[in-house]
């Protein structure tokens, strides 16, 4: 049942009403305007309607719809003026201030019954909508939100693709400029300074982890900015000295700044991993504009890229047994390799100077 409070300061017509309505509401009473704001505070304004005598001691009815309108507790509750009053002048005034209805003393009470049923389902009536348009406009507002973060995913998205194509033109530049080299090579010197070009890019999901790893959110601005090996080369020579000379020629290039060098070669890692890297920022030419793209560039002679690819597959599989032996066994031949690469070197040096 809805609960409906009657403020009236005599006690008989508190009792009239209490005794007309209790059938078909939960009834409070108040017997002044302070006692009606006390009932409507301690229900938070749930009311379905407030009947208000308007001349009471102390606080009057005119009080309390001042209180009623300040709180906005007006919009919601529909206030039914129950009282002696016979000016119109005082009726209108009540209206002005937005009351549901005047209901003039004596009253009958079947009218009385009626015209607050009416206040009461008009009110109910008035709240729902309300409630609906404001529920509506919310799930606009969220379905606004969400199509906002689509165009922007789609946009990251877009973005990321020119990015990606960007770093593969930059991957196509460095392969061009190496086949040149090699051509040069083969010409002068009559041999190849590399055997072989592998190149990949580093995929969304290794992007995506090695930048989580760095503490950096997944944006365009991130990659560019804190990742050097999203394009990657990995030049396979025959002899480490074709590397240096490769790379040092390379490196003279004008257009080319190597950011970072890492010559695991001359300071190979504990494991026995051996190469050498360079960052390298290398020019694209676009449309309309000139933009410098990370590429890592890694050097390995055959013998190193076939321990390296071996100790990779170590790295990345689980459960492995006695990988301390393995490990070991890797450091050796490691070590092996070296041996092999200088002394293949010296002999084709001696070949070499043999031809000579
Ligand atoms: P990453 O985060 O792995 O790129 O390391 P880094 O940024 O410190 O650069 P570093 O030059 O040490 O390694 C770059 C790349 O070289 C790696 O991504 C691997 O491809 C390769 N690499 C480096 N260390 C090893 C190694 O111990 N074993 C093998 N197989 N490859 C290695
Ligand atoms: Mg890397």
């Amino acid at each position: 049942m809805q609960r409906i409070l009657v403020v009236d300061d005599a006690e008989v017509n508190r009792e009239l009403l209490h005794d007309m309505l209790e059938d078909d509401y939960i009834v409070e009473m108040a017997e002044d305007g302070a006692e009606a704001l006390r009932r409507l505070e301690q229900y938070d304004g749930e009311f379905a309607a407030l009947l208000l005598d308007l001349q009471m001691p102390g606080m009057d009815g005119f009080a309390v719809l001042e209180v009623l309108e300040m709180k906005g507790w007006q919009k919601h509750i529909p206030v039914l003026i129950i009282s002696s009053e016979q000016s119109v002048e005082v009726e209108n005034r009540c209206f002005r201030i937005g009351v549901s209805d005047f209901i003039h003393k004596p009253f009958v009470t079947s009218i009385v019954k009626n015209r607050i049923k009416n206040a009461v389902e008009l009110f109910s009536c008035k709240n729902r909508l309300e409630q609906e348009v404001e529920q509506q406009t919310r799930t606009l507002q969220k379905k606004d939100q969400i199509i906002q973060i689509q165009e922007q995913r789609l946009m990251e998205v877009k973005n990321f693709g020119n990015l990606m194509m960007q770093y593969q033109c930059a991957m196509m530049e460095v392969e061009t400029k190496l086949k040149v080299l090699n051509e040069e090579f083969s010409r002068e010197y009559n041999r190849n300074p590399f055997e072989a070009i592998k190149s990949r890019l580093k995929s969304p999901e290794s992007i995506y982890e090695k930048l989580r790893r760095k503490g950096y959110p997944f944006t365009v601005e991130n990659v560019e900015e804190h990742l050097g090996d999203v394009a990657g080369l990995r030049v396979i020579c025959s002899f480490p000295d074709d590397i240096y000379h490769l790379a040092e020629v390379f490196a003279l290039q004008d257009d080319i700044v190597v950011l970072k060098k890492k010559d695991y070669i001359q300071n190979p890692k504990s494991n026995g991993y051996r190469s050498l890297h360079l960052i390298l920022n290398v020019p694209i030419f676009l449309s309309r504009e000139k933009k410098y793209m990370k590429v890592e560039l890694q050097f390995r002679t055959i013998a190193m890229d076939f321990w390296a690819s071996l100790e990779h597959k170590l790295k990345y599989k689980k459960n492995v047994k006695d990988t301390d032996a393995i490990v070991a066994q890797l450091k050796t031949c490691a070590d092996s390799i070296e041996l092999l690469d200088y002394r293949m070197q010296e002999i084709r040096n001696q070949i070499d100077s043999a031809r000579e």
